[in-house]
């Protein structure tokens, strides 16, 4: 860990997390990420392997990851390793999952893959069920209570889902830990939809997923070069081109920090706002560069100047 101020407790718990952690939905995923194809398991191992040694403490991941070969992966790297990481992994409330049971199923299973007896943060992954929060939150205090996880989460959730599951728990004397929502330079709904304000004010930790908008802040994906596959067609060439300004400025302020990348400024931005965040890496040179959003800080006048220019980015929208 390069820096004191880059862990934080997770929620209200005593868990302290590093301020980035790394996004595990790229192992093992062929449908929006291609695993297989250019990168495979070396390369995720090696990602790995790299953030551990530069002081990121905790990974994601979800059962629904690559059908389960994210938590398998992740489970044959912690055994090889000597680190002590923390994980954080995610239930899918799919509608055939009618009972707290399931719930209680898909945990094992997750433990099995991931070859452990408890996790650290489990995480319903989205709200659409056909059974209530309030019903999926007394099974998450179930599986807190029977030592199955250590932290309980919500992911996708506005803020009056996150406030039922919150009282529910509270009930219990379980601390509602986090809320997993995308978030960053080109994505700021959380700012304006009482979101972030609302964890603030209930100790929630705000987890950033896609903080990189998919790669498209590391600025080399422009309108003449857009991402591969799926992507392609999430951020088309109007959207890149209305991004490259939001990407100058990161690059413009990434040289007063001595030569930081876009991708670096755009992480350390997401941290300054208060929120962690878990970039996705696919190999050790990305999860590298990511890492080195952790041992300063942007000034007052540069999280300000980086709100102007999505403010600009938002305001073009069609
Ligand atoms: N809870 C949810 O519903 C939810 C939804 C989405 C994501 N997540 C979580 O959040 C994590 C991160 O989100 P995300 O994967 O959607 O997006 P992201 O972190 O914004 O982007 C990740 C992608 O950007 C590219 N990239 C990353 N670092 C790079 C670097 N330094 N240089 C160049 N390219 C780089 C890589 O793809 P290419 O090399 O192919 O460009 C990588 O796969 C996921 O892994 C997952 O754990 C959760």
């Amino acid at each position: 860990m390069k820096d004191n101020n880059d862990l934080r407790p997770l929620g209200k718990t005593e868990i302290y997390i590093s301020v980035l952690g790394l996004g595990a939905w790229q192992w093992g995923d062929r449908i929006i990420w291609s695993y297989g194809r250019n990168y495979g398991e070396n390369d995720v191992r090696q990602a790995f392997e790299a953030s551990v040694a530069a002081g990121i403490n905790w990974v994601d991941t979800a059962e629904m990851y690559g059908m389960g070969q994210s938590e398998r992966l992740l489970g044959r790297f912690i055994a090889e390793s000597s680190a002590q990481v923390i994980i954080a992994t995610k239930f899918a409330p799919l509608p055939w999952r009618l009972s707290h049971q399931s719930l209680h199923r898909a945990l094992q299973s997750s433990l099995r893959r991931l070859q452990m007896k408890a996790v650290d943060l489990y995480q319903i992954h989205f709200p659409r069920s056909p059974v209530s929060i309030e019903n999926w939150a007394e099974a998450l205090a179930e599986v807190v209570q029977e030592g199955m996880a250590r932290a309980v989460g919500v992911s996708n959730f506005d803020e009056r889902q996150m406030r039922r599951a919150y009282s529910i728990l509270a009930k219990h004397g379980i601390p509602l830990a986090s809320n997993q929502v995308a978030y960053s330079l080109l994505n700021r709904k959380v700012e304006f939809n009482g979101l972030l304000d609302a964890c603030r004010e209930l100790n929630v930790t705000l987890i950033a997923y896609s903080p990189l908008a998919q790669g498209v802040l590391t600025g080399k994906y422009t309108p003449d070069r857009p991402a591969p596959g799926v992507r392609g067609s999430m951020y088309h060439r109007s959207y890149l081109a209305r991004a490259q300004p939001v990407i100058q400025r990161l690059r413009e302020i990434g040289e007063v920090h001595g030569g930081k990348t876009p991708a670096q400024v755009a992480l350390n931005w997401v941290i300054c706002k208060g929120a962690v965040a878990i970039p996705g890496a696919k190999n050790a040179r990305q999860a590298q560069e990511n890492a080195g959003a952790l041992g300063w800080r942007l000034t007052a006048e540069e999280v300000a100047a980086l709100d102007e220019v999505s403010n600009e980015f938002s305001s073009g929208r069609q």
